[in-house]
């Protein structure tokens, strides 16, 4: 296997100011230096993804660019020694989609740092229907274990719970043996019952709490993939030693709340930054994401898209419209 002369890509370029994405066949030689190139079999899209390919919000801060901040496949050369010819392996994070051609083209380049071997018991596009989302989920869930906030310690609140990591993180929580609580702005109760959920709560409910500094204790845990107005009402509703892992920013990046639920009640709010997960930790949460599997999902809860339909989920996800995971699959 070499390294092909040519590749199809998800290419975002910007006219006029504006950025539009279309398939292209671009030459090899577009790819950046690195140690590891490698033949993407599948990604999957994330809510960053739709950010990067629409000019969104600082992700990316260069075009013409590859978006995909997830990666699965086999590498084709590695000049740094570290990986075989022909090895599965797996990128997300750290740069790739964001400022480094990423997943969403059939070839992608990387630092042999940001390569993780496959691993045992999940296939290439198993660790794709997983993903950032999956793994931003576990990493949430190995902070809140940290905290000591275990199975008996009380219900743990996901909100944005259809999405990618919510609906990923009501999976692997009700697994691990948590009463797990999903809020979410859909009627997807059955969707969510599904997933693991005990009990599902509208979002609205959340947001329309009363102003109060603290509010009556209902979540030992809680993570958040929708910040803004909704993680100020879920503080104020912790626990006493309560922790909330804070993901996603869906609603917003402002937080306008409160101290006492960390000095009154000695709330934690954990900062989650996947792209930059260290390597053991990273390696962790990919070995228990597969001891996990994909097996338990319910019915639907993936959809398989090319290049060419990607467009159409991108839209939808900017939307909040998303149940589950896309994969992409080359
Ligand atoms: N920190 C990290 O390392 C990290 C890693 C991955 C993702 N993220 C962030 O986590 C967030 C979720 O990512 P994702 O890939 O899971 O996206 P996603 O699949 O689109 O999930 C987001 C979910 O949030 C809810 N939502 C969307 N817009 C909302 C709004 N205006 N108000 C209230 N709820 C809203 C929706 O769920 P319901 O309809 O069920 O409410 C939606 O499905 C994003 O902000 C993403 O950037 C962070």
């Amino acid at each position: 296997m070499s390294v092909p002369s040519k590749f199809k890509a998800l290419f975002a370029e910007e006219t006029n100011g504006n950025i539009q994405v279309s398939v292209k066949e671009l030459p090899a030689s577009v790819l950046p230096d690195g140690d590891v190139t490698i033949q993407v079999e599948f990604s999957s899209l994330n809510y960053k993804d739709a950010l990067s390919a629409t000019g969104r919000n600082n992700v990316t801060r260069n075009y013409p660019h590859i978006p995909g901040i997830d990666a699965a496949g086999i590498t084709l050369e590695d000049k740094s020694g570290t990986f075989k010819q022909g090895q599965k392996v797996v990128v997300t994070g750290h740069d790739l989609g964001t400022n480094t051609f990423g997943g969403f083209g059939e070839i992608i380049r990387v630092p042999k740092e940001w390569v993780v071997e496959l691993p045992e018991n999940l296939t290439l596009k198993e660790s794709m229907i997983f993903g950032t989302a999956g793994f931003t989920a576990m990493y949430g869930i190995e902070r809140l274990k940290r905290e000591l906030i275990m199975p008996e310690s009380g219900p743990v609140l996901i909100t944005g719970a259809t999405g990618g990591v919510g609906s990923l993180a009501v999976y692997f929580l009700s697994r691990m043996g948590y009463d797990v609580v999903a809020a979410s702005r859909k009627k997807e109760v059955e969707f969510l019952k599904a997933l693991g959920s005990k009990d599902v709560i509208s979002s609205e409910e959340l947001l329309s709490v009363s102003e109060a500094p603290l509010l009556s204790r209902k979540w030992a845990g809680a993570i958040d993939t929708v910040g803004g107005e909704l993680l100020d009402s879920v503080l104020r509703q912790m626990y006493s030693k309560g922790a909330v892992a804070c993901c996603g920013n869906v609603l917003g990046m402002k937080l306008d709340t409160n101290v006492l639920p960390f000095i009154l009640r000695g709330v934690s709010l954990l900062g989650i930054d996947s792209a930059f997960c260290e390597r053991d930790q990273r390696e962790k949460n990919w070995k228990l994401m597969a001891e996990i599997g994909v097996n338990d999902l319910p019915e639907g809860f993936y959809k398989m898209v090319s290049l060419n339909e990607l467009s159409a989920e991108i839209d939808l996800i900017l939307k909040g419209g998303q149940k589950g995971r896309v994969v992409v699959e080359h």
